[in-house]
């Protein structure tokens, strides 16, 4: 990165990941702790076009997540705060080089050109876990590819009102905390994610799936979209059993059709419940096997077996889901049905 001193700003060029050429330009007043460090090492190279002089201190500029740019993201090992190394910001198409890092286990989290990495074994070079079938399914780039290209609209035979209609639904729930901060858990292509940032209901929005390829499919269409507020979304690959946030800092959780896709409910509910702030709200779709199904002898058993084989969770009443979301910590348990889809509303306690 090269930094120039100009009037009372500076301004820094550095080559991007993307393209190895393009300027960026920073404005920081004179005063900031970024600028007087910034004195001390006004050149540095990044590739060989570029002349290396002696800077007399590292070129890292740290900075606590303040809420402001990398917003309430935590060490998905350690939940403490990440900071921030150098000037990278965490929104749709600036997360290439970003890198963050704990304070407390000082592991480093990269981005990538579309989402940043906040499982708890990103980075690993001979580690690779796989999730139960119901998950890894959906990390493949052929599913990835077809969801929102008629997968997801085939939920409307479960009972799904549609990814509108359902907005419009969630919306109502999310009243006492609009202006807040969402995560979208488990997002899959992004086309809540979508709806909540141009919405302008929400100052920030999460974007969070745990696989590559849906994050993936999130960004274009985000880059698709004309005048789309990329600033207020962040795209966050993490495990909803280990979620990359601070306790009781996020104001409400959206997961469109995912619990019964979740290897275990109970932990991410109970995760949920822990981020969530005091009076924050929890808003889920799934489905519920009763009614007609409600008949089927043996369906416990064959619920456990589905469930071995697939990882997948089948509900069988809404009280299984309320229990769920009690023994979670969560209260004000409601619910809407429409066949086999039902949306449930809960919230942390205040
Ligand atoms: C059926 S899609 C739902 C997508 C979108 N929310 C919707 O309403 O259409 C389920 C999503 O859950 C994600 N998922 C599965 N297991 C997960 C986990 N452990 N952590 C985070 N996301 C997970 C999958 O990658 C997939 O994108």
């Amino acid at each position: 990165m090269t930094t120039v001193i100009t009037g009372n700003f500076r301004l820094a060029f550095f080559p991007s990941q993307l393209n190895g050429n393009s300027v960026r330009f920073l404005f920081r007043p004179f005063t900031t702790p970024v600028f007087k460090r910034s004195l001390t090492t006004r050149v540095r190279a990044f590739s060989t076009a570029f002349v290396e002089t002696k800077p007399t201190e590292p070129l890292v500029e740290e900075k606590e997540d303040t809420g402001g740019g990398n917003n309430g993201l935590a060490c998905p090992i350690c939940y403490d705060p990440l900071i921030r190394i150098g000037e990278s910001t965490s929104y749709v198409g600036s997360t290439a080089g970003s890198n963050l890092q704990c304070n407390t286990c000082k592991k480093t989290y990269c981005g990538n050109e579309t989402h940043l990495d906040l499982v708890a074994s990103s980075g690993s070079k001979q580690y690779d876990e796989s999730m139960p079938l119901a998950a890894e399914m959906f990390r493949t780039p052929v599913v990835s590819f077809l969801y929102e290209r008629g997968w997801r609209q085939n939920f409307i035979f479960g009972g799904f009102p549609g990814p509108e209609k359902e907005f419009d639904m969630a919306k109502n729930y999310l009243k006492p905390v609009l202006g807040g901060n969402i995560i979208d858990a488990s997002c899959g292509s992004g086309l809540f994610t979508r709806l909540f940032a141009k919405s302008g209901l929400f100052s920030l929005v999460f974007a969070l799936d745990y696989s590559e390829n849906m994050l993936r499919q999130c960004y274009e269409f985000i880059e698709k979209e004309e005048n789309f507020p990329k600033e207020k979304v962040t795209l966050v690959r993490a495990d909803i059993s280990r979620l990359p946030f601070k306790s009781s800092s996020v104001d409400a959780v959206h997961a469109g059709a995912a619990l019964h896709c979740w290897p275990s409910p109970s932990t991410a509910v109970a995760e949920i419940s822990r981020v969530l702030r005091p009076g924050g709200v929890f808003v889920a779709t799934t489905y519920i096997l009763d009614g007609p199904f409600g008949f089927v002898p043996f369906l416990r058993t064959f619920r456990q077996n589905i469930m071995g084989i697939a990882g997948s969770h089948i509900f069988l009443s809404e009280r299984e889901l309320e229990d769920l979301c009690r023994t979670c910590g969560l209260v004000g348990f409601t619910c809407v049905r429409n066949g086999l889809f039902v949306m449930i509303s809960t919230r942390k306690p205040s």
